[in-house]
């Protein structure tokens, strides 16, 4: 059965469709890549699954919910967290009040799907043990960003979105959080993987969608990674040739 499953989706700013006819799906324990150009509606897709922007045609549910009725906000205690771009942490407040929140929130929201606590998230990111009375505003932006994703997974969701994690951030980092990602995908997370580079995404995720100008224009399934990132003519078509650097 789907974790999250979307059909025919429209969605967009000030009543215009940005994403025209979008489907796809998240099974239980699987790990699910988008990838596609900037500007192809990858963000779009992430603010509609998470009601920051209505849906104007199609469904989005999240296992046996319809999505569409329930404010943004609620979401979260229906089983999703997103990482979005842009992170949304509190900047002034220390990483472990940042957690703490979130612990708290989810604990309120899903009490009965508790997964991770504070410990738990500290072991994932060993970094932030010794961090904890930082402000998150004086760390690193990889150090935000596994703030970001430890945040998320304290909310106890059944999927957890991810909008493209590496954006900007340096390699060393990068390795860090996609190893990261790959140990969720391991204990069986259901993971929503935004990410443009193809071969970040193929180490984390077990199929995907590619997106062009708000549309699905092709799927990777399962075992098929390495066709697709030697098919020079989808990659060139679809990303501008951006496979990124093999691992
Ligand atoms: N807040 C917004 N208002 C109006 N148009 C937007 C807004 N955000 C994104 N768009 C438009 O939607 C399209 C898809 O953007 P986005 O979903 O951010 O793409 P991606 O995440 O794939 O880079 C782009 O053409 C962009 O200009
Ligand atoms: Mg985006």
């Amino acid at each position: 059965m789907s974790v999250l499953d979307i059909t025919n989706l429209e969605a967009g700013y000030g009543g215009m469709p940005v994403l025209h006819g979008v489907a796809l799906s998240v099974g239980r324990n699987e790990s699910v890549a988008v990838i596609g150009a900037n500007g192809s509606g990858k963000s779009t897709l992430v603010r509609a699954i998470c009601g920051l922007i209505p849906i104007l045609a199609g469904e989005v549910r999240l296992g046996d919910v319809s999505l569409q009725a329930i404010p943004a906000h609620l979401r979260v205690g229906r089983g999703i967290a997103a990482v979005l771009e842009g992170r949304h942490l509190f900047g002034e407040l220390s990483v472990r009040d940042n957690l703490r929140l979130a612990a708290a929130h989810g604990a309120r929201l899903r009490p009965g799907a508790r997964r991770f606590d504070v410990a738990q998230v500290g072991a994932l990111f060993p970094f932030l043990g010794g961090r904890m009375d930082s402000a998150v505003e004086l760390l690193s932006g990889g150090e935000q960003q596994m703030v970001a994703i430890a945040r998320a997974l304290l909310l106890n969701p059944d999927l957890l979105i991810l909008d493209e994690p590496s954006t900007g951030l340096a390699p060393k980092v990068v390795r860090e959080i996609m190893a990261v990602i790959a140990r969720l995908r391991e204990s069986g997370m259901s993971i929503l993987l935004i990410e443009q580079n193809v071969a970040l995404a193929a180490e984390c995720a077990d199929r995907a969608y590619v997106m062009a100008v708000g549309r699905v224009v092709h799927e990777i399934h399962a075992g098929q990674w390495s066709t697709f990132r030697q098919d020079e003519t989808l990659l060139r078509a679809y990303l501008g040739g951006a496979a990124g650097p093999a691992s």
